[in-house]
């Protein structure tokens, strides 16, 4: 490692092995972490971006049993489906493992076994909350309840996600399990506690009066709260049956607690990369010269700002994270995003409407990163960020430059005569912006940083638009020469610097502006020390567009999606409703239901629900006002044969008189259906 080479450990959270990841995980995680270690890469240092799936826990568990299979089942297809939309999306991690691994086992326990040793654990038999019917101790999400601090009538056992605390399952108010629903006993059982509020005079001074001040005021300040409120002793094992086995006398059938060993799945995914690639592991967690920084969501801030550095600092060995550059929430079109109500944006889904497309979603994401506040993924922005920003600045500039020099000079770049002061504006502006970008990304403002990038490509289009090097081309050679020159070194200058936010589109540029192996090399301060990033006489490539304009329509399928997969959720989660009281025969014979045709159909004005029919009953034709316009069009229902209750007593709505009602369901997608004839049949005849 050179002098000025910095060793970098970059932690993107492990997502759990549970489900598919959508855009809310991109978002929040694992975009701006690749910003940042191809960043860093860009800038030659030495670099371990490390993931895996976090493939323990009680959501696994729970999967599995609800769907009939075994857990190991369950986090062997996901691990597979996430690795796959990381590597689809150009996400670099030096190594993806996985906590089921050995080697993860291994770390784990020893790390356990390491801290038992020294004594940092407090072994004691606490009273735990019991589900007698599943005879099964409920810790975590096995356990529901109102949360102590805020109120949260759905907080689990081990945190509230409204307010982001750490709970203890005893904690909660009104207890419920989640596997039988009902109300839990106590019971004793023996667990091994990190007593955190050992480590609380620690954490004061490493974050409160360290120099962590300059961490984000989200992170900083959800830190800051929990450490004034006091800490106290946490569980660090379970009694669970999936997981990894407690180590140590007494630990037979139990389990690390499943965020005791995420983390040092961060450690143990090091020591795996470092075994293939030859290198030292420890050079990357206990070098005090090694910068490690975890990129995670909010919802994980307790555990790597408070938990996971007191496990570290109790061990002993270990540096401690220089940042946790913690994202709020994404949300999508106004609403949580969800997956038990498929209310989100998966990326395998997204990849299929949108192939090859992901700079897109990347750069949407990017711009519009939840960084200070949550905020709100729309389809309309995303489309905006696409044709206003990359089609008309960026890919529109690129396609200038390649088709005018291809146009001029045959694809080869042309000689500079005499710059003029705009020309040597603009090539001084080129050199600053890898430096104005850094001074964003560095502080973790990567929102910030792909808007400057956008403003070099802005640039570019400016300088053309002011030029004109089109008019120029008849009356003077020479300027134009100089003019696509310049212009050249900017779109040159663009295909490194967009590298960490636009990947592809990057080694697409390069490919057509055919860079030499020393240009496509070229480092990110090159951009500022260089004069020329591309040389005259280089020859190249013919164009092709970076990006397409996406249509209205394209727009309005994604939203009609999402609503048909809510509505689809909705009526799949529905449970039959409990049969009502019995009747009489006599009863059901009072019910006069005939097959009818609707002859006409018309919205009932300022309603919503509402459409006014007229019906041909086979005895009469009638009106009929039905609550079902938000599932039809009048169009739509015109002829359609339906099942009619005729001697419903008539009232009226809106002051229409309805004489009758037709007879509805709901479709698996949630929508309504007519109950009818499953063939065409006379109106009038009756139904018994
Ligand atoms: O919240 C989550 O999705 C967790 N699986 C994150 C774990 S991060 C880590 F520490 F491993
Ligand atoms: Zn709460």
């Amino acid at each position: 490692m050179s002098q000025e080479t910095q060793r970098f450990t970059i932690t993107a959270a492990l997502p759990y092995t549970n489900g598919p990841i959508h855009i809310g995980h991109l978002a929040g995680v694992y975009v701006p972490a690749d910003i940042y270690a191809r960043y860093q890469r860009l800038l030659g240092n030495d670099v371990a971006f490390i993931c895996g799936s976090d493939e323990h826990g009680v959501p696994i568990t729970i999967k599995a049993k609800n769907e009939g299979v075994s857990p190991q089942d369950i986090v062997d297809k996901y691990h597979a489906i996430i690795k796959k939309s990381f590597e689809d999306f150009g996400i670099t991690f030096d190594n993806y493992s996985r906590t089921t691994a050995k080697i993860h086992h291994d770390t784990a326990q020893e790390f356990f076994k390491t801290l038992y040793d020294k004594n940092e654990f407090v072994e004691e038999v606490t009273e735990q909350l019991f589900d007698e019917e599943a005879n099964q101790f409920l810790a975590d999400r096995f356990v529901t309840g109102t949360c102590p601090k805020c109120g949260n009538e759905e907080a689990y056992g081990d945190q509230c996600e409204s307010c982001g605390s750490s709970l203890n399952a005893t904690d909660l108010i009104n207890p419920k399990s989640a596997i039988t629903g009902n109300v839990p006993t106590l019971k004793k059982t023996k667990h091994w506690f990190l007593p955190l509020n050992k480590h609380e005079q620690f954490l004061k001074d490493w974050i409160l009066k360290g120099h962590k001040k300059d961490w984000k005021p989200n992170v900083y300040g959800q830190v800051k709260s929990w450490i004034d409120d006091g800490l106290r002793p946490r569980a660090v094992t379970r009694d669970l049956d999936w997981g990894i086995p407690v180590p140590v006398p007494g630990g037979e059938g139990k389990v690390l607690y499943v965020w005791f060993d995420a983390p040092i799945g961060y450690i143990s995914a090091t020591k795996e990369w470092a075994a293939r690639e030859g290198k030292n592991w420890e050079d990357y967690w206990k070098d005090e010269n090694t910068k490690l920084v975890h990129f995670i969501g909010k919802d994980n801030i307790v555990f790597h700002c408070i938990i996971f550095p007191s496990m570290l600092k109790a061990e002993g060995s270990f540096i401690l994270p220089d940042n946790v550059p913690a994202n709020e929430f994404l949300n999508l079109e106004g609403n949580k995003l969800s997956t038990s109500k498929n209310w989100a944006v998966w990326l395998p889904d997204y990849l299929e409407d949108f192939p090859n497309q992901q700079d897109v979603l990347r750069y949407a994401l990017t711009a519009n990163a939840p960084e200070t506040k949550d905020n709100d993924f729309t389809w309309k922005d995303f489309q905006a960020r696409n044709n206003n920003e990359l089609v008309a600045i960026f890919g529109n500039f690129i396609n200038r430059v390649v088709v005018l020099t291809n146009k001029y000079y045959d694809g080869v770049v042309p000689e500079a005569s005499d710059f003029s002061e705009v020309d040597k504006e603009t090539l001084a502006a080129v050199k600053a912006y890898p430096s104005v970008i850094e001074s964003s990304i560095e502080r973790y403002r990567f929102r910030e940083a792909s808007q400057e990038l956008m403003n070099l490509a802005r640039l570019g289009n400016k300088y053309l638009a002011d030029e004109e090097p089109w008019k120029l081309v008849k009356t003077d050679e020479a300027r134009t020469k100089t003019i696509m020159f310049v212009a050249l070194q900017i779109a040159s200058a663009l295909a490194t610097l967009s590298e960490p936010f636009l990947p592809f589109t990057s080694e697409k540029l390069r490919n057509i502006l055919m860079l030499s192996s020393e240009e496509v090399n070229m480092q990110w301060r090159d951009i500022a020390t260089k004069d020329i990033l591309i040389a005259s006489g280089h020859q190249i490539g013919k164009g092709e567009l970076l990006f397409s304009k996406i249509e209205d329509d394209t727009i309005q399928k994604q939203l009609d999606k999402l609503e048909a997969n809510k509505k689809a959720n909705e009526a799949a989660k529905k449970q039959a409703e409990p049969q009502k009281a019995t009747i009489d025969f006599e009863d059901f014979t009072k019910l006069d239901l005939r097959v009818g045709t609707i002859l006409e159909a018309e919205k009932m004005p300022k309603t919503k629900k509402l459409l006014v029919l007229k019906v041909d009953t086979g005895i009469d034709v009638r009106t009929i006002v039905s609550g079902i316009a938000e599932s039809f069009t009048p169009e739509e229902v015109v002829g359609k044969q339906v099942t009619v209750l005729v001697n419903l007593a008539p009232r009226a709505l809106r002051g229409v008189e309805s004489q009758g009602m037709i007879l509805m369901t709901e479709s698996m997608e949630g929508k309504l259906v007519f109950v009818k004839p499953d063939t065409t049949v006379k109106n009038g005849l009756q139904i018994s």
